[in-house]
């Protein structure tokens, strides 16, 4: 199959990678670059666990094409810390137990960094809309906007 060579800066480090044209940007992060934090839940756009900003954007890496992202700035949930500090909404699900399995956690937080910076994070109601694209099997949606709210300030 064909392949191409994309550059793209990923958690502040410039990458190039060559890669099969019909790689998601999700498995060029998770096989090509070795970071798992984001999950491959339904590899179709319906449960946010893969979700990652991109150029300050939230996308479903699952069904974005690696090969588009030339110079693109990508952000993953590994890339939200700042050495050992946690990033505070990191912080915030942990004070608020906002996880059971944990499985949508990544994407769940990267997508609060995103509504957060997006300023959609006026009302618990608010927050929960914008935060619909992101699933949560075992049902902590009350201690997930709790913790938004709480980074949010
Ligand atoms: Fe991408 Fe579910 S794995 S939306």
């Amino acid at each position: 199959a064909p392949s191409s060579r994309v550059s793209l800066t990923v958690n502040g480090t410039r990458r190039t990678v060559t890669v099969d044209n019909r790689t998601s940007l999700l498995d060029l992060l998770r096989e090509h670059l070795g970071l798992t934090g984001s999950k491959k839940g339904c590899n179709a756009g319906a449960c946010g666990a893969c979700t990652v900003l991109v150029d300050g954007h939230r996308v479903n890496s699952c069904l974005t094409l690696a090969v588009r992202l030339e110079g693109a700035e990508v952000t993953t949930v590994e890339g939200l810390a700042e050495g050992d500090r946690l990033h505070p909404l990191q912080q915030a699900f942990i004070d608020e137990d906002a996880f059971q399995c944990g499985y949508c956690t990544p994407g769940q937080i990267v997508s609060g960094v995103g509504c957060i910076q997006e300023g959609h994070t006026n009302s618990p109601e608010e927050i929960r809309e914008w935060m619909s694209g992101n699933i949560c099997r075992c049902g902590c949606y009350v201690k997930i906007v709790r913790a938004v709210e709480q980074t949010a300030g």
